[in-house]
């Protein structure tokens, strides 16, 4: 379908940008707080908050401070946090092993946040990178990053995210067959109702290097993860890969990162019609935070901009670390 446009000065494309009225009244897509998802790091310890140099604004949260931030999204109408573990080198193993241990960092932020908030939807992150000693998101054998075991692994890993008390669980991991896997184990241990938020499409990306540091892995990683993280070049694989995650039970999709891939968006959400996510990601928020910090971006607007961007392509949701300042804002406007 074509706008249709009658020939000047019948149409006066402006007559509808004269006022804020006009403007408000004739807006197409609008963000509001319930589109967020706020992405969380978590560290040991009590009543602490570790700044993350290359995240200005953002700090590594002991799990009490977590509950409080999910309490505040709560009250800001964020739906939901997804939580990501700081795991220092005595967890970082060649089994990783802590992935599925009940009581790991992510797994107590869980059991707290559902006992203290209990209407605030926790994601988790599904991949071995956290508690692996080389960084990769699954297990490295002879240099290469094999499929199928770490695929049992991340079951197992899944596993214990739902008996914690997890909404949604993340798939970050980009292995072949892991949708499937999680989706049986789940039913054959009776949660029926945990939600899978697919990363389906998620591109072999430099603009993840500050997550890295916030999750320890900068340092350690060997090599890259072009193995099966995607080419950037490649668009056609991401609607593949969509589908094939759908088939398996993934209940949402995921794309990432974000502003550079809103093409991706806009093609998923066309095709295929489902809840579909999109992942402001670490280096996305650091080069808007980082030059509004210097005066040289007006960091309220470029923030606001970037997340409206995100429901123009076709997202249903955000991920993006300025959750709760985007939330204020509306708040307050
Ligand atoms: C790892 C994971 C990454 C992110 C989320 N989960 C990094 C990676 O794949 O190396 C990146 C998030 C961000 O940059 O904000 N499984």
């Amino acid at each position: 379908m074509r706008p249709s446009v009658a020939p000047f000065p019948a149409a006066r494309l402006r007559r509808l940008r004269r006022s804020a009225a006009l403007r408000d009244l004739a807006q197409e897509n609008r963000l509001d707080a319930a589109d967020l998802i706020w992405p969380v790091f978590l560290r040991e310890g009590t009543d602490v908050a570790e700044p993350i140099p290359s995240m200005p604004g953002v700090a590594r949260l002991s799990i009490d401070r977590a509950v409080r931030a999910a309490a505040e999204a709560a009250d800001l109408g964020i739906p939901a946090i997804c939580l990501f573990p700081y795991t220092g080198a005595e967890l970082r193993t060649e089994d990783c092993a802590e992935a599925w241990n009940p009581d790991n960092l992510t797994n107590r932020a869980i059991r707290a946040i559902k006992a203290e908030c209990p209407g605030i939807a926790v994601m988790t992150d599904i991949a071995l990178d956290p508690y692996n000693i080389n960084g990769h998101d699954g297990f490295v054998v002879d240099g290469e990053i094999v499929n199928d075991t770490t695929v049992e692994a991340l079951t197992r890993m899944a596993l214990a995210q739902a008996e914690a008390g997890a909404d949604i669980l993340g798939p970050s991991d980009m292995m072949d067959g892991r949708i499937g896997a999680i989706r049986t184990r789940l039913e054959q241990a009776g949660h029926r109702d945990v939600a899978i938020l697919s990363y389906a499409a998620k591109y072999a990306s430099a603009f993840y290097g500050p997550f890295r540091d916030a999750v320890g892995a900068s340092g350690r990683l060997v090599g890259d993860k072009k193995t099966y993280q995607m080419n950037p070049g490649n668009s056609d694989e991401a609607l593949r890969l969509v589908e094939r995650d759908l088939s398996e039970g993934a209940d949402m999709v995921m794309i990432k990162p974000g502003m550079a891939y809103l093409d991706i968006c806009r093609r998923v959400k066309d095709s295929f019609g489902v809840p579909t996510c999109a992942y402001q990601v670490s280096g996305e928020y650091a080069m808007l935070r980082g030059a509004a910090d210097r005066g040289w971006l007006d960091g309220e607007r470029v923030m606001m901009e970037s997340l409206l961007a995100f429901k123009r392509a076709g997202c249903d949701a955000i991920l993006t670390y300025f959750a709760p300042e985007a939330a204020r804002l509306l708040k307050e406007n």
